[in-house]
């Protein structure tokens, strides 16, 4: 099958934004596939870190993405037999990922295995520059945010809720930093595409923006993948 003809929709936004679970919940109603790919960051970062690699020397970090022996089961992240489902959430692993993320080789490495996800009847993929670098020619793009301290108070409760031990000050700080570094990079910056649609969910719920992305899916005309209507 061309490759064109596959379906993808991006979301990208900073974090905290809702991609995450707006992407699994838009790609349940459609019955398309999920790369979240912020979790080959946060598992090339913790890899790194497990392996003692100082992040400076971007060709070993490099290769470690190269050879990542990740394994996605269900909901369940495995780093070779290591299970990491709950490791590679914690902020330590978010900020890591953030630092791996910024290097140009890591993102090269990563480019094809991510690319790799556009499978039938089609794809749903999260970032920060799904739309920009890894699918640009993808049929409808979001770019969903939201303030920062509605983001850390998210992101507090999504912690909370997985026993994951956090402080609300510390969490905005880093949320901030995190953006800063992802904003700011030379390569592969978040920004949104110049033809995604930008969405504000500060004062939106779950439901409200999950609707907002549906519709653009179907006013696009890939909702019914594969199909004539
Ligand atoms: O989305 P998530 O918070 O899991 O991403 C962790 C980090 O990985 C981000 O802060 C960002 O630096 C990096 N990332 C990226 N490009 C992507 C997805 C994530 O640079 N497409």
């Amino acid at each position: 099958m061309n490759e064109k003809a596959i379906p993808v929709l991006t979301i990208d936004g900073p974090s905290g934004s809702g991609k995450g679970t707006v992407a699994a919940r838009v790609a349940e109603e459609l019955g398309w596939h999920v790369l979240d790919s912020g979790a080959l960051y946060r598992l090339t970062g913790l890899a790194a870190r497990k392996a003692g690699v100082d992040f400076a020397d971007h060709a070993a970090v490099a290769a470690i993405a190269r050879n990542l022996p990740a394994r996605f089961e269900g909901g369940r992240v495995f780093l070779g037999d290591e299970e990491v489902t709950l490791e590679i959430r914690s902020e330590t692993a978010g900020n890591d990922a953030s630092k791996v993320a910024a290097i140009p080789e890591v993102r090269a490495a990563l480019l094809d295995w991510q690319r790799g996800y556009a499978k039938p009847p089609g794809l749903v993929a999260d970032g920060r520059d799904m739309g920009t670098v890894v699918f640009p020619e993808a049929q409808v793009k979001i770019f969903l945010d939201a303030s920062a301290g509605e983001r850390a108070r998210r992101r507090y409760k999504q912690l909370k809720d997985k026993g994951i031990d956090v402080n609300l000050t510390g969490l905005i700080a880093e949320i901030e930093e995190r953006d800063r570094r992802d904003r700011n990079r030379s390569v592969a910056p978040l920004a949104p595409a110049d033809d995604a649609l930008r969405i504000d969910s500060t004062s939106m719920n779950i439901d409200e923006v999950v609707n907002l992305v549906l519709q653009a899916v179907s006013r696009a005309g890939s909702g019914q993948a594969g199909g004539n209507g």
